[in-house]
């Protein structure tokens, strides 16, 4: 079975942390009445809400229809569209783009540092946090132990966890001055109390549980969860071993060609 990570339901239901961590985000990116802002990666829209708040005007993208829809019809007073980050149909239109839980999702990542850069006004700003270097590895390496255990093929990483050393480079080489990136650890306590890592591996996993029936991956995750138990277990609730790189950065240079006309 493989899961589809993005269910706007099961996201909205399991994945309240991940929105309500961003508000600090939001605080970072200090949003201005006026500012044109695009959220990149938008989910379910509750930090396009926030930002609009603040009276910018702000526009939330996302490559899941399905999200897309959701947040629709969560904040109808708002624009949303499905764009994938790393092909956005923006040129030279926004004072800041924000990015909060996705960038580790995207690969390659310099399409999405490039397709970002293009979408900002000269000086603009790119504020985000995504996985860093470390992130979920105790998960990461049950899921991979328990898997050992299984019939079938075992699992690679997929995300870009990046050290804030390499990104930082990867930005800079792709017209951004860099103004902070922050690697910290932060231990991310998950909604569902008992049940919590294994909501968070149906609705997160991504390829982690890919390939297996239903009765291999519920055994699997028995094992990963008899495994991280006495890691990331306590007083009831499972806590994440989330390490988060957080970056500003504004776009330098002079204005680049429009999207149409680069390869
Ligand atoms: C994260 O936010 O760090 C994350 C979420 C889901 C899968 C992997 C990482």
């Amino acid at each position: 079975m493989t899961s589809n990570p993005w269910d706007p339901e099961r996201y909205e239901r399991d994945g309240g942390f991940v929105w309500r961590y961003g508000h600090e985000l939001v605080e970072i990116l200090d949003p201005r009445p006026g500012e044109r802002v695009l959220d990149a990666g938008c989910g379910t829209g509750q930090l396009t809400a926030l930002i609009a708040e603040s009276g910018a005007d702000v526009v939330g993208v996302d490559n899941s229809p399905e999200m897309v829809d959701a947040a629709a019809r969560n904040y109808p007073e708002l624009p949303f569209e499905v764009a994938d980050v790393r092909d956005l149909p923006y040129s030279g239109e926004f004072d800041a783009v924000f990015s909060n839980a996705v960038l580790h999702w995207v690969l390659p990542p310099e399409s999405a540092v490039d397709s970002i850069r293009r979408a900002l006004v000269p000086g603009g700003r790119f504020v985000a946090e995504l996985g860093g270097a470390g992130n979920i590895a105790a998960i990461v390496e049950a899921v991979r132990w328990a898997r050992r255990r299984s019939p079938g093929p075992n699992v690679e990483n997929s995300f870009f966890f990046p050290s804030a050393d390499v990104y930082t480079a990867m930005l800079e080489s792709h017209g951004f001055d860099v103004e902070v990136a922050d690697l910290f650890e932060r231990p991310t306590p998950l909604d569902g109390g008992e049940e919590g890592l294994r909501l968070w591996l149906d609705t997160f996993a991504g390829g982690l549980l890919d390939g297996l029936s239903d009765d291999e991956r519920a055994t699997v995750v028995d094992r990963v969860e008899t495994r991280l138990r006495p890691r990331l277990h306590r007083g009831g609730q499972w806590i994440a071993d989330y390490v988060r790189l957080r970056v500003v950065a504004r776009r330098s240079g002079p204005q680049t060609a429009p999207r149409s006309s680069q390869t």
